[in-house]
């Protein structure tokens, strides 16, 4: 049986998880989400998505992926929803997308790691991203234990306030995450090395007069400042004082492969 994962990530959560359920799932084909030009035809006997929670939804490059999705309708489809503690309702959104287009969500999980939200604090203490890793590495293999023998079950979730509230603020913020990018800025570190143009999924970032200049099409990854390596990237007034993160088993390289514009 084959088996297609697709990945998306801003600071490297979603693509270790991933390259482990990849390993778990006896080498299943990985690739990233690239952002869809055309439908994709995906023959795979089961197709799974990682992709991280952003405001309590779905990143808008995975709303268009799925948009552009083509399975069988007898695929094994499944998610892994990457998140800082609150998931909310974001698989049952996707289970609703899914159904509208091409099929059942058989199954879909919630995996929590450190949060790459900056503007909210920083990652939180070494030892407690260590208990997350550690965590996630067991979820990762019982869920691929359950995928290889076709289980489908109920999506994951978060309490019912939470679905309905934050679901709420999601719709709203949704239609203006391509604008958040106006609130970053460079401080005096910048060197010009333009990483954070390079790094950008949405090839959002252009070097003018070797500075960073942000266009308007942003989908909030924060792959930009979370990667800058002299951390000169802030957004808004906080996070001058806030810990930088990555996964620490994510290199530079992966994320510039995955930020390499699609073909046309
Ligand atoms: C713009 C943005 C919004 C986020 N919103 C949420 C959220 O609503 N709930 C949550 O638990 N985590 C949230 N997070 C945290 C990420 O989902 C989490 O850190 C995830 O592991 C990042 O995965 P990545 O490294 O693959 O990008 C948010 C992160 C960003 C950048
Ligand atoms: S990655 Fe950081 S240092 Fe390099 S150009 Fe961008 S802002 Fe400047
Ligand atoms: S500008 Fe930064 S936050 Fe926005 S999509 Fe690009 S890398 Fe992500």
């Amino acid at each position: 049986m084959k088996t297609q994962l697709f990945v998306y990530t801003g600071t490297g959560n979603s693509l270790w998880i991933a390259r482990r359920l990849a390993l778990e799932l006896n080498e299943a084909a990985l690739e990233f989400m690239q952002f869809p030009l055309s439908d994709l035809k995906v023959e795979a006997d089961r197709v799974g998505i990682i992709f991280p929670v952003h405001i309590w939804g779905l990143p808008v490059r995975v709303i268009q992926f799925i948009n552009h999705l083509q399975v069988n309708p007898e695929t094994y489809l499944f998610a892994l929803a990457v998140n800082a503690g609150q998931p909310a309702a974001t698989l049952l959104q996707l289970q609703r997308l899914m159904s509208a287009r091409q099929g059942l969500l058989s199954a879909g999980y919630s995996m929590v790691l450190p949060s790459n939200y900056i503007p909210w604090g920083g990652p939180g203490p070494t030892e407690k991203q260590q208990r997350l890793f550690k965590e996630a590495q067991g979820k990762v293999k019982a869920i691929a234990g359950s995928i290889l023998r076709g289980e489908r079950r109920r999506v994951d979730r978060g309490p019912l306030w939470q679905n309905v509230l934050f679901s709420w603020i999601y719709q709203i913020s949704f239609r203006s995450v391509h604008k958040l990018d106006k609130n970053f800025w460079v401080d005096d570190k910048c060197n010009r090395c333009g990483i954070c143009s390079k790094v950008c999924p949405a090839q959002n970032i252009e070097m003018v007069n070797e500075k960073p200049v942000w266009l308007h099409r942003c989908e909030q990854c924060l792959a930009c400042l979370q990667w800058c390596p002299q951390e000169a990237i802030q957004y808004g007034k906080k996070t001058v004082k806030y810990l930088r993160y990555h996964h620490p088993e994510v290199i530079l390289k992966d994320m510039l492969e995955q930020a390499k514009p699609n073909k046309v």
